[in-house]
């Protein structure tokens, strides 16, 4: 796994090389869109031949996904600390429906773009029932609770095609995490154990990005190689690892520590 000196921004630009390698147009899905503004850069460097953008966009579901306890734990902000990112009270479900319609209004013009205003457990369901051509990039960034993204992963990975990849938001352990209460990389370390995903790429930042792939595919190839060609600082590590990564601040900023 080759922790890397960039931000997502730049993994998507070296998914898009290895797409054009590989000759596919993605077929994408963001899980967790809120405004659309991630989804945008996407689709903006990826050009994917489809896109599906899954969210309940829903006050409850919110709720639920910062603090799933009717007995608060003082560790974990509450949902009302989170009121400048969702650009509203989450308590009231018009904040929500407002980032609905900033997001339908993004892409009202690009008709390869799909919003499901439902929970990724639904979403699912739904699509199963479609037999559709499996997903190339699924980016997972909905509930960040260990069960829920346990369960993404589990699900997700199912519409994964062969050579595809996942990725996954905020996949670390840091002090503005735990407030958050994150379970992405202890969720994401019991997947790997129980598939043959592996994780190939970290962000070396807060609120890392990780990308998985495929054991021993053409996928872990390549982005090996694209990675290895372009100037880009990375520090390899055995990907075994991924289960002891925390975010350690230092008066320069924050590095990924191991220890
Ligand atoms: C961190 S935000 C997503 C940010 C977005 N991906 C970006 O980078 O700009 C999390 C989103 O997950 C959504 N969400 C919460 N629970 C969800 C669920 N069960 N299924 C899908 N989305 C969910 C919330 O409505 C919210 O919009």
């Amino acid at each position: 796994m080759k922790v890397c000196h960039c931000n997502r921004q730049y993994f998507y630009q070296i998914l898009g090389v290895a797409f054009t390698a590989l000759k596919q147009q993605p077929r994408i899905a963001e899980l967790g869109v809120l405004r659309g503004e991630n989804a945008a850069r996407l689709y903006d460097l990826l050009k994917p031949q489809s896109m599906l953008l899954v969210d309940p966009w829903s006050s409850a579901a919110t709720a639920l996904s910062i603090q799933s306890s009717d007995d608060p734990v003082p560790w974990i902000d509450p949902p009302q600390a989170f009121a400048y990112y969702y650009g509203g009270d989450l308590a009231d479900q018009a904040t929500f429906d407002r980032l609905y319609e900033d997001c339908r209004a993004r892409f009202a013009a690009h008709p390869n773009v799909e919003i499901m205003r439902l929970s990724t457990a639904a979403a699912i369901k739904a699509l199963k029932q479609r037999a559709e051509p499996p997903l190339d990039l699924i980016y997972i960034d909905a509930n960040h609770q260990y069960e829920w993204i346990l369960r993404d992963l589990l699900e997700w990975s199912e519409l994964c095609a062969p050579d595809g990849v996942l990725m996954l938001n905020d996949c670390c352990h840091s002090p503005a995490g735990v407030r958050q209460n994150l379970g992405v990389l202890e969720a994401v370390s019991a997947f790997v154990k129980r598939s043959n995903f592996i994780p190939v790429l970290l962000t070396h930042t807060d609120w890392s990005d990780l990308i998985l792939c495929r054991s021993a595919g053409v996928m872990e190839l390549l982005l090996d190689q694209v990675v290895r060609s372009i100037d880009l600082r990375y520090v390899e590590v055995p990907h075994q690892l991924l289960p002891a990564a925390r975010v350690v601040q230092s008066s320069h900023g924050i590095n990924i520590s191991f220890k």
